[in-house]
């Protein structure tokens, strides 16, 4: 899977899947009837293997980190952990997003819900209060 990333190749039916046209055209090139990211755009990315349960290793913070359908594999101690590592690693103004049946409730308050045009983030406290007043 991660050799799979890391090549950026994508077969028409895998592009298919909800990416705008207009971003398929800027962000890739047919090669070889497949669609590969550019090469400045592949060169930013970095694929690595980890362990949610296991310690983090050092990471840079992140502004969005998309951890959709996973956190429902683990218990709620397990969960709460998860989400306290990602504490640890989230920019002050990052969002989560999580998968559609998820959510941080009941798990860590300092994660808030915002709603974000049609869909829900979470973000930590400061952060969610300041979108929220923005809105
Ligand atoms: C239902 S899949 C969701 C995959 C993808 N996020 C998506 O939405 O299509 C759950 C993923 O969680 C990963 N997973 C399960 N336990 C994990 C762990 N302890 N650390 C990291 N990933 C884990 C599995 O390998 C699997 O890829």
């Amino acid at each position: 899977m991660l050799d799979q990333a890391r090549s950026g190749s994508y077969s028409q039916l895998e592009v298919n899947r909800g990416l705008p046209a207009p971003l398929l055209v800027m962000d890739f090139e047919k090669i070889e009837g497949r669609w590969v990211i550019k090469e400045d755009l592949r060169k930013m990315c970095e694929f690595r293997a980890m362990n949610l349960t296991t310690p983090w290793p050092m990471m840079q913070p992140f502004d969005l980190i998309f951890i959709r359908n996973v956190l429902i594999y683990f218990d709620q101690e397990t969960k709460a952990g998860i989400l306290k590592k990602m504490k640890a690693v989230m920019l002050p103004h990052g969002s989560l997003i999580l998968g559609t049946a998820e959510t941080t409730i009941n798990l860590d308050p300092e994660w808030a819900p915002v709603k974000v045009g049609n869909t829900t983030v979470f973000r930590l406290g400061k952060a969610a209060a300041a979108l929220k007043k923005a809105a």
